[in-house]
């Protein structure tokens, strides 16, 4: 790419990061009238991550075999997982008397997940939402990762149905990247979600000393600067950035800007925004302001750098993420450190796990939502 190229995508990141919501007129919130608007964006955020299951709970229903709409509803949950660059780098497959949750490669992201760490984290947190939600359904699910084919199987089985905290959480969470209040969390609040975030072969640390989340923070710069550096990263970031709600509507997938905090603009003016917004610190800076606003930071770690280790790290993470939101509390990923492999092993010296791989970063605290973001229809991901 040549320098000029770099230039421009470079300001794209940059822009996501800080732009300003005064941008000629743009809007940073739902317009009421879009919501009467049965394909606005509102209205199908509002319908993807509507709350009320729509079949029965009652585990009687396997009977015989997963009825199509039982199917279709466990999947919809399992598809409001959190997955990186909102790709959704999913396949579901009905089999047997249970599911399969697969990768789907061609929402592979090379540059920034180059051996699939995220996708198969991904693939944990989907089937972390379909145990919970076919739980509610009266199925008790066992999900297993097949290493020679790369895949979750979930199998199911009829049991008493029970709707936990965990399961109502799931349409509202969310990857909330605003600035949080700064306040501490109480120490229940902290053992629970430790608890939470703990499985076999996965443990999670939680740092609410200053001092070692500043220490973070520098790795969370160092790698930030690495990759912004990095014309193939840049590249591939705004190939999922969609800057309007036209534009996520279509594909309902990748990252909106307002999720972020920024304005939806027509995709021109985006260009043309990027080029007046240029500032070099902008993205660090954010960052910067956003840890420190925050309660403390997140690691999860696997005991092994596998695929297995990792379907697991994604199960962890997303019942952390589900207690967190039960309690009122936000998170969002902080994952530079661990994306860079030359900054990964230092930052896992740090934490005082040389050999091991940290897996997540996220930083948590209270502060305010942000809009929610789109996923793909049930049926666009099941084969
Ligand atoms: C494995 C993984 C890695 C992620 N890494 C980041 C990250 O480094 N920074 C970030 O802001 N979000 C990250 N995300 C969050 C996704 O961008 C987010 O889940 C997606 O946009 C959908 O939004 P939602 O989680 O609010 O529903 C990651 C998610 C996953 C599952």
């Amino acid at each position: 790419m040549m320098q000029g190229d770099a230039m421009t995508t470079l300001r794209r990141r940059q822009f996501m990061a800080a732009a300003p919501a005064v941008l000629l007129g743009a809007t940073m919130l739902p317009a009421c009238s879009q919501v009467s608007d049965p394909e606005s964006y509102e209205s199908v955020a509002a319908r993807i991550r509507r709350a009320d299951a729509s079949v029965g709970m009652d585990g009687s229903v396997l009977g015989q075999a997963l009825s199509a709409e039982l199917v279709r509803e466990l999947v919809r949950f399992a598809t409001l997982a959190p997955s990186s660059h909102n790709t959704q780098c999913w396949k579901f497959a009905q089999e047997d008397l249970g599911l399969t949750i697969g990768p789907d490669v061609s929402r592979r992201c090379p540059a920034v997940d180059p051996d699939d760490h995220h996708v198969f984290v991904t693939l944990g947190c989907a089937a972390e939402n379909l145990a919970l939600a076919a739980l509610a359904h009266g199925l008790h699910a066992e999900a297993r990762f097949d290493a020679v084919r790369s895949r979750i199987h979930v199998a199911l089985s009829p049991t008493p149905a029970q709707g936990s905290p965990l399961f109502q959480a799931i349409p509202a969470r969310q990857c909330t990247r605003g600035d949080y209040d700064g306040k501490p969390l109480s120490g229940n609040e902290l053992k629970l979600l430790e608890r939470t975030g703990t499985s076999n072969g996965v443990q999670v640390l939680l740092l609410t000393d200053r001092t070692a989340m500043e220490r973070v923070l520098a790795y969370v710069i160092q790698g930030n600067t690495v990759q912004l550096a990095d014309p193939a990263f840049v590249k591939e970031l705004e190939a999922w950035i969609r800057f309007n709600r036209a534009a996520a509507v279509r594909t309902r997938d990748g990252l909106f800007s307002v999720c972020s905090g920024s304005p939806s603009i027509p995709t021109w003016l985006g260009d043309l925004a990027f080029g007046l917004l240029v500032n070099a610190k902008g993205e660090n800076d954010k960052y910067a302001r956003q840890l420190r606003s925050s309660a403390g930071i997140a690691v999860f770690v696997g005991d092994a750098a596998d695929k297995t280790h990792w379907v697991e790290v994604g199960r962890a993470y997303e019942r952390f993420a589900l207690q967190a939101t039960a309690l009122g509390i936000r998170n969002a990923f902080l994952n530079q450190p661990v994306e860079v492999a030359a900054v990964r092993s230092p930052f896992a010296a740090a934490l005082g796990l040389p050999g091991l791989r940290p897996d997540l970063v996220v930083r948590f605290g209270r502060g305010p939502t942000l809009p929610p973001s789109l996923r793909r229809p049930v049926n666009a991901v099941m084969v």
